[in-house]
């Protein structure tokens, strides 16, 4: 049972990720992706069917707004007693320990609209880039091909647009000193996080609905937190992302969501799972334990629309590294290569991220004398 769950969740990842999307040469593969898709689709209609409409909307808790109406943003963590920003991070911490997932402030939306503006740019250059040389797919869009209705694009972490890149203003809102969400992860992974995904993602109209799935295995630390913001109103038809609350933890229904899919034991677990759905503003955030269990809902074909997100997650020091189950998702030149203090750092000077370079791999010889002859 065990083997047939795990067989499953691998496929799930591979499609997922597009990684077996390189198949057009061969119609074997090619009808092993179809078979993996069905499959799936199979799955995630069964597991609607389950849920029965008990999905509610994911709110903000209650005592986390009490804890954060008490901040004068901008005062930061003060030593000795704990600070209204220290409580604030506290208490939501205190809710992402419970439920594994919680939706709070990320950017305002005037930011939050420019960086969408950026993210379409970069997935048009990506495309260009890639169009020209095909073999770089995998350092911009996580894939061997770029997927039609979902998927990453990698980002720079500037776009050298001047004073008001919009990459840099959306970081500096999210994880400078003093923000919610760079508190949070801060009391979470200490100031050695280590920046692990950090990506645009973009769902269409007619995007499936996911299986249920966690995107990291269990293990005691959490090691894995990953934060998606919505650069438009995500409604209803758009998809959201759908959680499984408690059970990023190996509690009893856990273990009959992994084990219990021959003898029932799964379905019933998910027909009580009281499922939260992310219906979001511009700008809004939602950061979760990678642990827990969760979906993206289908982006209806009709009444749907184009949604894109920036993704983020940082990995805690503090667990083993070792089996992640997840392909960090960034620019190459990036993996392993900023904790939470740098950035803070960064964003401090006078040009962050300046010199972080691109992220890409660095042109083949002979592409680079391709590509001056072009030029010329
Ligand atoms: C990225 O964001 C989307 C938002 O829809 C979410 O479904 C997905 O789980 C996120 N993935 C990671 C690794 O953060």
């Amino acid at each position: 049972m065990v083997v047939l769950v795990v067989v499953q969740l691998v496929a799930f990842c591979v499609v997922a990720h597009g990684l077996s999307s390189s198949s057009s040469s061969s119609s074997q593969n090619n009808r092993l992706f179809l078979d993996q898709q069905e499959a799936m689709a199979r799955q995630a209609a069964h597991e609607e069917a389950v849920f029965g409409g008990t999905e509610r909307e994911l709110v903000v808790p209650k005592a986390v707004r009490v804890a954060a109406s008490k901040v004068k943003r901008g005062s930061g963590f003060a030593g000795g007693r704990q600070s209204p920003a220290e409580k604030e991070a506290a208490a939501r911490a205190k809710v992402l320990a419970r439920e594994g997932v919680l939706k709070m402030p990320g950017l305002g939306r005037d930011t939050a609209a420019k960086l969408r503006a950026a993210v379409l740019s970069e997935i048009d250059e990506a495309r260009e880039a890639v169009k020209l040389r095909p073999e770089t797919s995998m350092s911009r869009f996580h894939a061997r091909e770029e997927q039609k209705l979902r998927s990453f694009v990698l980002l720079p972490l500037r776009r050298d647009e001047g004073l008001d890149d919009p990459i840099v203003s959306a970081t500096a809102e999210l994880l400078g000193e003093g923000t919610p969400l760079g508190d949070l992860y801060e009391k979470l992974c200490g100031p050695e996080a280590v920046l692990y995904d950090f990506y645009g993602l973009r769902t269409e109209p007619g995007s499936f609905r996911q299986p249920i799935h966690s995107d990291t295995p269990f293990q005691r630390v959490p090691p894995l937190y990953a934060s998606f913001v919505a650069l438009q109103d995500v409604d209803l038809d758009m998809g959201p992302t759908t959680f499984l609350p408690g059970t990023h933890t190996e509690t009893d229904a856990r273990l009959d969501f992994d084990v219990g899919m021959l003898d029932g034991r799964r379905d019933a677990m998910l027909a009580k799972a009281k499922p939260k759905f992310a219906l979001l503003e511009a700008g809004d955030l939602v950061i979760f334990d990678m642990r827990v269990l969760h979906f993206g809902a289908a982006n209806h074909p009709d009444k749907g629309a184009t949604r894109i997100f920036l993704n983020l997650t940082f990995r805690n020091p503090r667990a083993n590294a070792d089996n992640l189950g997840h392909i960090p998702c960034i620019r190459p030149g990036f993996v392993n290569r900023f904790t939470l203090r740098d950035i803070r750092c960064q964003l401090k000077s006078d040009a962050p991220f300046d010199r972080a370079g691109t992220g890409l791999p660095p042109l083949s010889p002979a592409a680079r004398i391709e590509r001056q002859a072009r030029v010329a």
